[in-house]
């Protein structure tokens, strides 16, 4: 896109925030669905947009670290820590709210989470903007986030007056988020900033989510979410080939999600999505070939069990979560 063009973009992005509408964006991970976040009026179009429960709290997207202090309260210097080492960029802390945050955005809660997006186009917007931007992902709730602009028009279309366009994202899933609130860090969704990375800014150990799984509300925790409404079944490597080979005589196509090569010699009806071995490459692919997959009508859609390793824990539970939410339409008639 050129310069002018996305200037009359944001321009009119702009006016569409401040007249209390919606606006979808790219971010680096995933797209979001911003709102004025301190106008309650078009934060309530969030929730009702996405059909999202009301006690969910929303991501509050920033312009640069400096708004922090205008947005959050007793900052520790952790948070500060963690803002100068990775932000702009795929990281969200959960603080304690300031007064300017509606209850609208928090579900009522006393924190709030904050991130600064490390895409251009978002943070051209933020900037222009000159505030803060409710946004969750792009999707109906608990469906699979959308990583192109053409995901959120083909999810939300008229729905949102202005989808701005900044291309396929480059994280591809959502950002790692980091409690800072209660005292001792716990990280709510695992993301592509790691939790070692995040130790050793902190220089502490950061718990994991489970061990904290009733005390939180963090909407990707719920057991089922970015999910696919074909049915989704995780195997492990070895098994895919037999597997599909048990399903030719139902004569019925099968989509495949891999980060290993398709076995040479296939002779199974197949859509075989081959994303590769590479952790990043991966995040970067998984979400838009769950889509495409979900738009053919298959009964069903294999996906290959990650690899252990640090560099896979997130996709692992992005995974997870999609595999127990997944199957809508292996229920219809
Ligand atoms: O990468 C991302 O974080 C994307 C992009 C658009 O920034 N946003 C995103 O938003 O994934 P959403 O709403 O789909 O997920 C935000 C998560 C939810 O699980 C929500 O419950 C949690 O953040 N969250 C937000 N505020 C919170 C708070 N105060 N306490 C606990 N969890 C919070
Ligand atoms: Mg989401």
């Amino acid at each position: 896109m050129t310069e002018v063009q996305d200037r009359a973009d944001i321009a009119r992005a702009v006016a569409l925030l401040r007249a209390g509408e919606l606006v979808a964006f790219p971010t680096e991970t995933v797209y979001g669905l911003g709102a004025d976040a301190q106008n309650p009026a078009a934060v309530a179009k969030i929730f009702s947009v996405k059909g999202r429960p009301a006690d969910h709290p929303l991501i509050v997207h920033l312009p640069d670290a400096e708004h922090l202090t205008e947005w959050a309260r007793e900052i520790p210097r952790e948070a500060i820590a963690l803002s100068h080492a990775f932000w702009p960029g795929p990281l969200t802390l959960i603080l304690k709210r300031s007064e300017i945050v509606p209850d609208a955005v928090t579900g009522g809660q006393d924190t709030v989470g904050l991130r600064v997006p490390a895409h251009p186009l978002a943070l051209k917007l933020l900037q222009a903007f000159g505030s803060g931007l409710a946004a969750p992902s792009a999707n109906r709730f608990g469906r699979v986030s959308p990583t192109t602009a053409q995901h959120v028009r083909d999810e939300l279309g008229d729905a949102v007056p202005l989808v701005l366009d900044g291309g396929a994202c480059q994280v591809g899933i959502e950002s790692s988020i980091v409690d800072l609130s209660q005292g001792a860090p716990v990280l709510l969704r695992p993301g592509m900033i790691s939790r070692r990375e995040i130790e050793a800014v902190i220089g502490r150990p950061v718990r994991e989510a489970a061990s904290a799984r009733p005390a939180t509300r963090a909407s990707g925790m719920l057991e089922a979410h970015y999910a696919p409404s074909t049915l989704l079944v995780m195997l492990e490597s070895g098994q895919i080939a037999a597997r599909l080979r048990e399903r030719l005589q139902s004569g019925e196509r099968t989509g495949v999600v891999s980060w290993s090569p398709a076995p040479e010699g296939l002779d199974a009806p197949c859509v075989w999505h081959y994303i590769g071995p590479d952790a990043v490459a991966y995040a970067k692919g998984l979400y838009a070939s769950l889509r495409a997959l979900d738009q053919l009508g298959l009964a069903c859609i294999f996906v290959e069990a990650p690899p252990e390793g640090p560099d896979w824990a997130p996709i692992c539970d992005r995974l997870a979560k999609s595999v127990a939410g997944s199957g809508e339409s292996a229920e219809a008639p």
